[in-house]
């Protein structure tokens, strides 16, 4: 672990702050208090077979009930729920429909320019069946793969229940992301279409999304992709290719509402989503039908504990596993009250939340480390103008969050009044995996508290034993879970590499590695302490340092890059890079300039390094590893600790200070 981490350890070792559940205004409805949490984390410890099971057949409509629970022979990859057939479409609206909440409202939606519409679940339910329609009238069968590149309008979520209505798998890939890594995604999953819009509204910019969907088509380079629905958004003048493009507001309406769910095997595929690891490319993290909707649905009535007449609202985008789990299914098949915010706050609006928060009266609230910090910096008048006495929980997802911002939200936000609930997942869990329950679990500043009930969660060492109360180590799932990833699209092998053999076995049992780290104190609560491998967390934004690195190296001044993170105030980690020129180049400005938009084209504007330093030679060993423990030490302005004998030209130190 480097030497941030174990900085993480002493701080949080003082922190001693605790609030219990009765001290805020919350009686959880569908967990009476910890005892009952108790007996459920016993129950499904002693029999989970059962526990699965009887939240499987009680939480999920099925056409046809499951054979068995779990078929884990074959492991790494397990079998939920085989021989079941539901659909996760159906469990978002017909079933609520065919329950008389057909008039509720599904989706409260705001969009950047400040148009809000209100869609009832019967709304919902007939625009998903028509753009199914269409989906089937463009060619799209059961098994297809339907990429989304949408900004944050009905449509997307529209667009995601439409895809699961009819079998055919989707892979969101992020508006933020450039057009080459949306051409990557849609090549590694062999799509068959793209549903995207003209453009979409962005802080005080437009993104011109169909135009990037066009280049990352140009001269078939996509030869899987047939078609293209476009979305009218911003009305911008884009190209249209009549025989490969179709209007939404042409196609769509146009349907009939007619479209039996699809009768989906658990097993099926529900969407791939692509996520940043330490090696290579980004890799495609396969979600199934059943298994991933028990999980989604379950995580997400335990821990928001939402009422029928709430108004729920995550910050997130659809195009990370945060908006698929928590703005779109979870949410739904709960037969919630979703709200979705195209806008973002700026300096321009830095209100904005607490405004959507009153005017809408939510009553849950889910948002990032990193929005709660920026929010404290421009301090606490500008929400002080807002009445946010609808709030009743605020949770919080994506990085660690530090005890200052966690007290902070609680305080200023919440009013004293509100759990802070804070969330440990991954887009690999599927759903959340640590979390305090409100009205269940005390909480302390910067702890994700205690596991779900099924979650059999540790910190162990290299050698996957146990550590001692208030070690650092890896935090590890022990056993199976419904929701969790199944595979790395077309590369089974990184899945079992990557996730289950990076720790040996435990009396032949595989372990689940996060790639976190993570200590438990005596109460046996986790503490997160971020990233222990390379992968850089900026603004609760995954981010590979070697697809940076490859990013830089693909551009023909560079010759050599090593990417780290530093820890910054706000982000929670910046993008630092360190660059060797091709020999007689020299490193300007304006080369710095170029070589960061090289990184904005290549991969996207959240991949921007923040600092470039240029340098003859970087610092490796004499096996040709790069040193990143230095380069990290550096770019933070600390000083270089520990060991340095292994680096191979110790003048290269030397070079790097100045
Ligand atoms: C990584 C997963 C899961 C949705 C958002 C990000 C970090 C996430 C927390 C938290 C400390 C957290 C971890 C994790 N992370 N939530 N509450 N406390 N760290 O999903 O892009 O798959 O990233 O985000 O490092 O491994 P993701």
């Amino acid at each position: 672990m480097n030497s941030e981490s174990s900085e993480t350890i002493e701080t949080v070792l003082q922190e001693e702050r605790i609030f219990h559940p009765s001290e805020s205004n919350f009686k959880n409805s569908s967990i009476s208090g910890f005892d009952e949490y108790q007996k459920m984390v016993d129950k499904a410890n002693s029999d989970p077979e059962i526990f699965w099971k009887d939240n499987a057949l009680n939480e999920l409509h099925w056409f046809k009930p499951f054979n068995s629970v779990l078929d884990w022979s074959n492991a790494p990859f397990a079998k939920w729920f085989e021989g079941g057939k539901t659909n996760v479409s159906y469990n978002c609206l017909d079933r609520h429909i065919e329950q008389g909440k057909g008039g509720k409202i599904a989706i409260i939606w705001e969009g950047e320019p400040g148009e809000v519409r209100k869609i009832t679940y019967k709304e919902l339910f007939d625009e998903v069946c028509r753009t199914a329609n269409a989906l089937k009238q463009i060619g799209i069968q059961k098994g297809d793969l339907v990429a989304l590149y949408m900004p944050m309008i009905p449509e997307a979520a529209i667009a995601m229940l439409a895809c699961a209505r009819i079998g055919a798998p989707h892979s969101v890939v992020f508006g933020g992301f450039s057009s080459e890594a949306l051409r990557d995604r849609l090549n590694d999953g062999n799509a068959k279409a793209v549903i995207t819009a003209d453009g979409g509204f962005r802080k005080d910019k437009i993104i011109p999304l169909k135009k990037a969907v066009d280049e990352a088509l140009l001269d078939g380079s996509c030869p899987s992709v047939d078609s293209v629905l476009v979305v009218q958004r911003t009305r911008e003048n884009i190209s249209f290719n009549s025989d490969r493009d179709f209007w939404w507001h042409e196609l769509v309406p146009a349907q009939s509402t007619e479209c039996p769910a699809e009768q989906m095997d658990s097993e099926d595929r529900l969407f791939v989503l692509y996520t940043s690891g330490s090696t290579g490319k980004p890799k495609g993290v396969v979600h199934t039908t059943a298994g991933y909707n028990l999980w989604a649905h379950l995580t997400f009535k335990w821990i928001f504990d939402v009422r029928d007449d709430d108004v729920y609202w995550c910050t997130a985008d659809v195009g990370w596993i945060t908006g698929h789990s928590y703005i779109v299914y979870g949410p739904l098949s709960n037969c919630s009250t979703s709200l979705m915010y195209e806008g973002v706050p700026r300096p321009s609006n830095p209100g904005a939340f607490w405004d959507v928060i009153q005017r809408h009266q939510v009553n849950i609230f889910y948002t990032a480390p990193t929005a709660i910090r920026a929010f404290m910096k421009t301090g606490r008048n500008i929400p002080d103008k807002y009445d946010l006495s609808s709030l009743r929980l605020l949770g919080t997802v994506g990085e660690p969050i530090n005890p200052e911002a966690w007290m902070w939200y609680r305080q200023v936000i919440g009013g004293d009044k509100c759990p802070i609930i804070d969330t440990w997942w991954q887009t690999e869990t599927g759903g959340v995996m640590i979390s305090p329950l409100p009205g269940v679990t005390s909480t302390k500043p910067g702890s994700a508290t205690l596991p779900l009930p099924g979650i059999e969660a540790d910190v162990v060492d290299a050698d996957g034993n146990s550590v001692e109360p208030n070690q650092g180590g890896y935090l590890v799932i022990k056993k199976p879970w419904p929701g969790m990833m199944r595979t790395v699209h077309g590369n089974p092998n990184r899945f079992r590499e990557n996730y289950w053999e990076y720790l040996k076995p435990i009396n032949g049992n595989l372990i689940y590695f996060a790639g976190d780290g993570a200590r438990r104190d005596d109460d046996g609560y986790f503490w997160v302490m971020g990233r222990v491998d390379d992968v850089i967390n900026v603004s609760g934004h995954r981010l590979g340092t070697m697809e940076i690195e490859s990013a830089l190296v693909s551009h023909k001044l560079v010759s050599e890059a090593a990417v780290v993170g530093r820890p910054d105030e706000l982000k929670g980690e910046s993008v630092v890079a360190f660059v060797t020129l091709e020999s007689g180049k020299e490193g300007t400005s304006e080369l710095i300039i170029q070589l960061k938009n090289h990184v904005g084209k290549e991969i996207g504007a959240i991949a921007k390094p923040e600092e470039i330093r240029f340098t003859n030679s970087l610092p490796k060993t004499r096996s040709g590893k790069i040193m990143r423990r230095i380069l990290r030490s550096l770019a933070s302005g600390e000083e270089i600790k520990g060991d340095t004998s292994t680096l191979e030209d110790r003048n290269v130190l030397d070079e790097l200070r100045r």
